[in-house]
């Protein structure tokens, strides 16, 4: 039986997020949104071009709940997006708001899944929807990582005119502007990109990397990013749909690691079909340690307002 998944929000990265799962072939997907009509439409829509591209996912859409009952995986993306000027931060209260009820509904239909949050700002997010759900860290995180991660690859293939297939990279803390991209754990072919570029360069694209999604609200001015996002996303689900055991950034409420306690950062994960079935310490240096630690405690004092 081919797997299920969720979406919670149909809007652009939800809508996105559900055509690449269901053109991977890798599972059913239900599209819930409040809005009347646009989960149900989008969803034909999307159904209609499986004979021509191919697959055969079933993609419903609906504005309850009762549809979800038994996923696999469930991804929280219901919620206000950014508009220009706006920090991650300013959609904090609104989305608690829709992100409490979305992860209470859907976790309690499907009491085993996996639930990925996306919503912003999505660090204090995930705080929000553990919480509303009672699931188990290893059940319920953030995506930010892997995105973050991709669009500091993508400034690094370009800079270094080589492919993206050969680059690796690390972005670790919050997802917002805190976040910490680690050059020295950062790689092209193995190689440390401290060795291949000068710091003036390697500054120029972690700076881009931390205001990528900013860049993109500014030109696009009636929203945010959702190409990449949903991408970053999809490739989530598939390492727990598939128990790939995929080490990917992510955002988990940590216990103790990178002595850190009771809050939810960026860190590298070891992703299964339990979840994140490990959580992977690396070394951090001085300075690398205190972007770490302060950009924990913005997550932090965000989380605050809801203990
Ligand atoms: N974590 C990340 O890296 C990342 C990246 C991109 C976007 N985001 C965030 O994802 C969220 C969605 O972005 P988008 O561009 O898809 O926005 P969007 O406005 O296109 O879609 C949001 C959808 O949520 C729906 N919604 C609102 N309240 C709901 C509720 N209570 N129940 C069900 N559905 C509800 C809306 O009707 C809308 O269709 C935003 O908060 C955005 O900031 C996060």
């Amino acid at each position: 039986m081919r797997k299920k998944v969720t979406v919670v929000g149909a809007g652009h990265v939800g809508a996105t997020l559900a055509q690449r799962i269901a053109e991977s072939g890798l599972a059913d997907v239900v599209l819930v949104d409040l809005a009347e009509g646009i989960p149900q439409g989008k969803a034909l829509d999307l159904l209609e071009a499986g004979p021509i591209l191919g697959h055969d996912s079933r993609i419903s859409g609906a504005n309850s709940y009762d549809e979800t009952a038994g996923s696999d995986v469930i991804i929280i993306t219901a919620g206000l997006a950014r508009k220009p000027g706006m920090s991650r931060d300013d959609l904090l209260a609104a989305n608690a708001d829709i992100v409490k009820v979305c992860a209470a509904e859907s976790g309690k239909r499907s009491p085993k899944a996996v639930m990925i949050v996306v919503t912003n700002p999505m660090d204090v997010m995930a705080y929000v929807a553990m919480k509303a759900t009672g699931f188990p860290r290893e059940r319920v995180f953030g995506m930010g990582g892997v995105l973050d991660s991709a669009r500091f690859r993508t400034f690094i293939a370009t800079e270094l005119k080589v492919s993206v297939e050969n680059t690796h990279a690390f972005v670790l803390g919050g997802h917002g502007d805190s976040m910490v991209p680690l050059p020295r754990y950062s790689t092209v072919a193995g190689i440390p990109i401290t060795e291949l570029l000068k710091k003036e360069q390697i500054d120029r694209l972690v700076e881009r990397t931390r205001n990528g999604g900013a860049e993109i609200v500014a030109l696009l001015k009636t929203g945010s990013a959702y190409y990449a996002p949903s991408a970053a996303t999809a490739e989530m689900a598939e390492a727990i749909l598939l128990d790939k055991k995929k080490i990917l950034p992510c955002s988990v409420y940590l216990t103790g690691e990178y002595g850190v306690n009771g809050v939810f950062a960026g860190v590298p994960v070891k992703l299964g079909a339990g979840g994140v079935e490990q959580v992977i310490e690396v070394k951090l240096d001085a300075e690398e340690k205190a972007g770490f630690m302060k950009s924990v405690e913005a997550v932090r004092s965000g989380c605050a307002k809801f203990t």
